[in-house]
């Protein structure tokens, strides 16, 4: 046995405990060891029942996720996987309980399916999340899991990848008993219960796999939800085509079909792209000079200035994680408006059912409304939403410096503003970063937290382990203007705009976009942000433009027209009173107009050019991002555009895209745009060098790891 598994024994239970920190995850070692633990509880004839569990903080998280990225790149063989294991477990003469604490996930659920009994902890969570890394369960999965829950709930569990709790588990019997109290001792007494009764081996159980006529349908709607909700992924499709041939066909012959679907799905683009997505979110976290032993401060409670668009969110955000928080306004009608706002978004949650009044009553009792300071000297955290001026936002830290005490957090939420500046109106440089949250702040994930030259270690820290407790993805930026994101996104819908100029209709730009994979059309998005926020920024910014380059005129002269996007039912698109776009053939006569007057000649634009100029625009200036270090790595990027941008996780980010389309050909198509469009196309000297030889950005995250 490998010390990853340990066989031990309570009078006659066998007790197989598996210990794989942090996660248990089910690499060949774990599994090697679960089958010598299983060959000789077998073998022993004063063991009557046999009792599986994990060590530490969870079951099994899954296979290692690590493994597949071997196998794919050919530095390990794909094996016959964990089958062998699960039938070996399921064929052992002695009832084998699966004890279930924390996450039953992927092969960890498979596994505990290949059990005879499972019992849980009421908090353990179960499911099959295989669709979320592009692939589906590979150790027979698809068909156990119809055979315990019935066709329709593993299609959903199999297709979506969301886990269900211990209860709803018990409900549809995947479960056979919740455990209160100390998990060993109850599933050895459970198990103790149970010998002697029928063992079923689940492979044999067919009473809830359904008739043709029951199943057809849920098939079919589940197809047609997984092309609306999980666009263009091929893994959910995949996953469903799996659960339906254990309706059709043999245990044996359905674990063919899975593992024929699975091979595809593992080799596929778009499951690589997914995994490194897993592992990005987690390796942004990862800070090298700002290890994890670094002493962080404690962030219980605090306040926000501004209850405007952001304030109000970032305030609710707070409050969902259990912080208390003083909201803060310049005056009554203000606060007033703010709160509303609040209590309709709340509202909102109750009536979708995915809050209850009473978890809304309690979030909203931690929002504490005042007009003044004074309270302030108590809380560990402060973040500043108020107008985007660095006038008002000095004034405003100036204050914060006066009235909060020492050690606490000064956060900015401004979205182009120099963070140094702001720090400079403090006596304590250091307590100042930026925590630039994304709209709106209660659903998205993304939180870029912006490093001042002086911000201190403990500051950062402290910001990168709350965006965890907050639910969001904090990844940490450079100090430059429009931060990563937003920089990048300037050049992105500034060639939206540019096609649209050059004779692209405003639909066939967002549709090609939208056909990529992108949530949103970039003209759409355009419409719901607030096409006068740009133009406001552009005139505040004109003194930098470099006189002779070209610069987008439609936008501005459509918020001239008081075409402001949605919130003023007309920007690039008319909106209807369910704010539905509706196309308007007279913008694009107007941008005809627009650019014959400017001497820009028409032609027609194929989708792949307007990938091509969108993307490869968000891709050069990534580039230059990367050598500049305004971003660690270029993982960093791709989990920024994932979270924050509606970037289709499936293509793994910009920069990962980049890398999967190769470097060389990017670059290729860069140097013609550079030559057909001038100088704001010149190729990132860092994507000249990589392409040159023959490398790729994720090469760099390993070579290279730059602080800001
Ligand atoms: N394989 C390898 N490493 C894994 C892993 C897995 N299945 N699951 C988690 N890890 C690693 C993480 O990368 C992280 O490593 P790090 O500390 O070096 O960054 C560490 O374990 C801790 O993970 P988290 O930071 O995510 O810890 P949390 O407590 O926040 O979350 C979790 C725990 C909910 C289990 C979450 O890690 C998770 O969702 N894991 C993935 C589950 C999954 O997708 N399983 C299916 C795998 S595929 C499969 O089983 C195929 C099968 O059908 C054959
Ligand atoms: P907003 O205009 O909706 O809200 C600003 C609020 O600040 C107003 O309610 C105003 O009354 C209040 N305020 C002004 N002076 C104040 C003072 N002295 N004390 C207390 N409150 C005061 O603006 P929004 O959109 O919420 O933006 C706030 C900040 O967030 C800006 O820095 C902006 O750049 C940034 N941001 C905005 C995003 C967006 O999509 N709206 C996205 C990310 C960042």
């Amino acid at each position: 046995m490998t010390d990853l598994v340990q066989l031990s024994k309570d009078k006659n239970v066998a007790i197989i405990t598996i210990n794989n920190p942090p996660v248990n995850a089910l690499s060949p070692a774990v599994a090697q060891g679960i089958a010598q633990a299983i060959e000789q509880a077998g073998k022993d004839d004063g063991t009557k029942a046999v009792v599986l569990i994990g060590g530490g903080r969870t079951f099994i998280a899954g296979a290692d996720i690590k493994e597949f990225g071997k196998i794919t790149s050919g530095k390990s063989q794909r094996g016959a996987g964990l089958l062998p294991l699960l039938l070996q477990i399921e064929d052992v003469r002695k009832p084998v309980v699966v004890a279930i604490h924390g996450s039953a996930f992927g092969g960890g659920l498979e596994l505990a399916m290949a059990g005879h009994f499972r019992v849980a902890a009421p908090n353990a969570q179960l499911g099959q999340p295989e669709v979320k890394l592009g692939i589906i369960p590979g150790a027979g999965g698809t068909q156990r899991l119809p055979r315990l829950v019935g066709v329709a709930k593993a299609v959903e569990m199999c297709a979506e990848g969301n886990p269900i709790t211990a209860q709803e588990a018990l409900r549809l019997g995947l479960v056979d008993h919740l455990i209160e109290g100390d998990l060993l001792p109850g599933a050895i007494a459970f198990s103790r219960e149970i010998v002697g009764k029928p063992a079923l081996k689940t492979r044999e159980r067919n009473d809830k796999l359904g008739t043709p006529s029951q199943n057809s349908p849920v098939f079919a709607a589940a197809r047609e939800k997984a092309h609306t909700k999980q666009r263009g992924m091929m893994a959910p499709l995949a996953a469903i085509d799996a659960v339906e041939a254990a309706t059709r066909l043999s245990f044996e012959e359905g674990c063919q079909v899975e593992r024929q679907l699975f091979d595809k799905c593992l080799f596929s683009d778009q499951s690589k792209a997914l995994i490194h997505a897993f592992f990005g979110e987690r390796e942004v976290a990862k800070i090298p000079d700002v290890p994890k032993e670094t002493p962080t401060l404690p962030v219980n409670s605090v306040a926000v200035v501004g209850a405007g668009t952001m304030g109000g969110g970032i305030a609710m955000v707070f409050a969902n994680a259990g912080i208390s928080v003083l909201l803060k306004e310049a005056d009554q009608p203000a606060l007033d408006r703010g709160l509303a706002n609040i209590h309709k978004n709340y509202q909102s949650s109750v009536k979708r059912g995915r809050l209850t009044e009473q978890s809304v009553n309690e979030r909203l009792k931690l929002i504490k409304p005042t007009l003044s300071f004074d309270d302030f000297g108590k809380v560990d955290m402060v973040v500043e939403a108020v107008f985007e001026g660095m006038a008002l936002k000095k004034e405003i830290f100036g204050q914060l410096d006066r009235v909060c005490r020492p050690g606490a957090i000064l956060a900015s939420n401004t979205s182009t503003l120099d963070i140094d500046e702001i720090a400079s109106a403090t006596s304590r440089p250091g307590a100042v970063i930026g925590t630039h949250f994304f709209s709106p702040a209660n659903i998205m994930r993304l939180l870029e937290i912006v490093r001042g030259q002086a911000s201190g270690k403990e500051v950062i820290a402290a910001c990168m382990q709350l965006s965890k407790k907050l639910g969001k993805v904090g990844v940490l930026v450079g100090n430059c203007r429009g931060f990563v994101g937003n920089r990048m996104f300037g050049p992105y819908r500034r060639e939206a705009q540019f096609l649209v100029e050059e004779g692209a209709t405003i639909e066939s730009v967002d549709k090609a976009l939208f056909d990529f994979g992108m949530a949103m059309g970039p003209m759409a998005t355009g419409d719901l942000a607030g096409l006068d926020v740009g133009w406001r920024i552009r005139k505040e910014y004109r003194h930098l433009e470099k006189p002779g380059v070209r610069q987008p005129f439609a936008e501005d002269r459509l918020c001239e027209l008081g075409r402001y996007g949605q919130k003023t039912g007309a920007g690039w698109y008319k909106y209807d009173e369910n704010r539905r776009a509706i196309p308007d053939p007279e913008v694009n006569d107007l941008v005809r107009e627009w650019a014959a007057e400017a001497g820009i000649a028409q032609r027609k634009l194929s989708s792949e050019e307007i990938v091509d100029r969108c993307i490869y625009a968000l891709v050069n200036e990534g580039a230059r991002i990367l050598d500049e270090g305004f971003a660690l790595r270029a993982v960093d990027i791709d989990i920024i555009y994932l979270n924050g941008y509606g970037f289709p996780a499936y293509r793994g980010g910009p920069m990962w895209y980049a890398d999967t389309v190769g470097l060389d050909k990017v670059y290729r198509r860069i140097s013609e745009f550079h030559q057909q469009h001038g100088e704001l196309w010149e190729p990132a000297p860092l994507l000249k060098r990589l392409a040159q030889e023959g490398k790729t950005f994720a090469e760099l995250n390993r070579e290279q790891a730059v602080v800001a």
